[in-house]
């Protein structure tokens, strides 16, 4: 006899099913992750019935046709290239960011230009009233005149609606304020958010629209809810940045259509977003080279270089514990290097407080960013600036043995490129390149060489 249940309830993180909502799973123990979720229609009967159409047949890997991917350029190049090239039909995208950052301003503009290459559009927001996102396309650059908005949270009528204009692209703003009928519960809730979020990929699938969602993520990075929302869409980007700084960075965090960690920077103006063309020159231009406590490093993001400079400030604690504070990198891997300057190069932090700054937002991700952070702790704490045009670029070991990177020459190239002349490198590397390399074993040699 089937269940006659419209729900069950499935736990998010294990998949135990309930048959009523419980606060902890009793699969796997989580607190909260129980969420309710529509029963799937019972096929009518198991199994074909005789003499009826078979579905798709198998085919040899050698007989398909490749089908290039096509793709709706936006026209703002960072966003494209992030995405693989341009917006592919039919695709879930979905651009997490804290709020704030600037998703709005980012998918208005997307909007606004694919409008303008004839590709019908409509945004959907719950989460402003059409005035307020008027107010804010008359700020953009982008004519966004003819961009369709809607002010609605009820998936149903966004996919009704969506049909009826004969939209190509969707943008639903955001996934948190969006709520379907069909499942009790708040919007917001992590089984509102599976669900509308399923629902919109079947719709994009269907009728071959892109859809672009915004999810919002709080303060500790995951996009708020539901982390299994990743495993739903197409592409997940994340939009991220320092709001003390104007830029900001669209990380690729999964995508079918295109590579993943590739990084795409912006620069938030009066007029909406700004592509940067030339990030590593945006990274250094506010670089005061003469100020101890300065290094330079170049990340690999996705597969460009990115140069970034890292800032230290070592500065006489009062009493109590002293202070350590990161911004743009891990605090524990600024704990580690720390206890690795002091153990093995004898450089006495233990009475300092320490704050340690990436500019421009970047978030240091690889170990290939150490030698730069011990280089800038070495600097403040002598008092000494690094040369302007010197360049750090390896990994430092618990023994403070300086370790060889991956993509080495990618990232000298580039700093070259930028003026640089001189390269901090492990000396078990050996690259190929123009700058005058400095080879270091160990950090305390990096020490000695920035204090003489
Ligand atoms: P918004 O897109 O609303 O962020 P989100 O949707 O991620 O919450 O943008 C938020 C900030 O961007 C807001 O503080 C104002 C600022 N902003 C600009 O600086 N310039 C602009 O042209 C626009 C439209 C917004
Ligand atoms: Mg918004």
């Amino acid at each position: 006899m089937p269940s006659r249940r419209s729900s069950v309830y499935r736990c998010t993180e294990c998949g135990a099913e309930h048959p009523k909502w419980v606060g902890r799973c009793e699969g796997c123990g989580a607190w909260n992750t129980v969420a309710e979720e529509p029963v799937t229609r019972p096929a009518g009967k198991r199994g074909r019935a005789k003499g009826s159409v078979p579905g798709r047949a198998p085919v040899r890997l050698a007989d398909l046709a490749v089908q290039r991917v096509s793709r709706w350029s936006t026209g703002l190049g960072e966003f494209d290239y992030v995405l693989g090239g341009g917006v592919v039909p039919g695709s879930l995208i979905l651009v997490g960011g804290e709020p704030g950052i600037g998703k709005s301003t980012l998918l208005l503009q997307c909007a606004a230009r694919l409008e303008g290459q004839g590709i019908a559009t409509l945004y959907a927001s719950g989460e402003e009233a059409p005035e307020q996102i008027k107010l804010r396309a008359d700020r953009l650059a982008e004519d966004c005149g003819n961009v369709k908005l809607l002010g609605e949270v009820r998936l149903e009528e966004i996919i009704a609606q969506a049909s009826i204009t004969g939209a190509k692209v969707l943008v639903v703003d955001s996934i948190q304020t969006t709520y379907t009928e069909e499942l009790e519960g708040a919007p917001g809730n992590v089984g509102q958010v599976r669900e509308c979020a399923a629902r919109l990929m079947r719709f994009a699938k269907d009728s071959s629209t892109a859809v672009l969602l915004v999810g919002h993520v709080t303060r500790g990075g995951v996009i708020a809810g539901p982390k299994t929302l990743e495993h739903i869409v197409d592409t997940v980007l994340y939009f991220e940045g320092d709001t003390s700084s104007d830029y900001r960075i669209l990380r690729a965090v999964k995508n079918r259509f295109g590579s993943v960690d590739e990084v795409g920077v912006f620069e938030m103006t009066g007029r909406g977003l700004v592509p940067v063309e030339n990030p590593s020159a945006a990274f250094l231009s506010s670089r005061d080279s003469s100020a101890p406590g300065s290094a330079v490093t170049a990340l690999m993001e996705g597969t460009r270089p990115l140069l970034v400079e890292i800032q230290a400030l070592a500065a006489r604690s009062g009493f109590g514990t002293p202070q350590r504070v990161a911004t743009g990198l891990d605090h524990r891997r600024l704990a580690v290097l720390l206890a690795v300057l002091e153990q093995r190069a004898g450089l006495k932090f233990h009475e300092q407080d320490v704050f340690v700054n990436v500019t421009g937002g970047v978030r240091l991700l690889e170990p290939a960013a150490d030698l730069a952070v011990v280089a800038a702790l070495c600097s403040t704490l002598y008092n000494r600036p690094v040369a302007a045009d010197t360049i750090f670029l390896g990994e430092v070991g618990l023994g403070g043995e300086v370790r060889p990177i991956v993509a080495l020459e990618r990232r000298l190239a580039e700093a070259e490129r930028l003026g640089f002349r001189r390269a901090f490198v492990s000396s078990r590397s050996r690259p190929t390149s123009a700058l005058d390399l400095v080879p270091v074993a160990h950090v305390a040699e990096l020490a000695r060489r920035l204090a003489a």
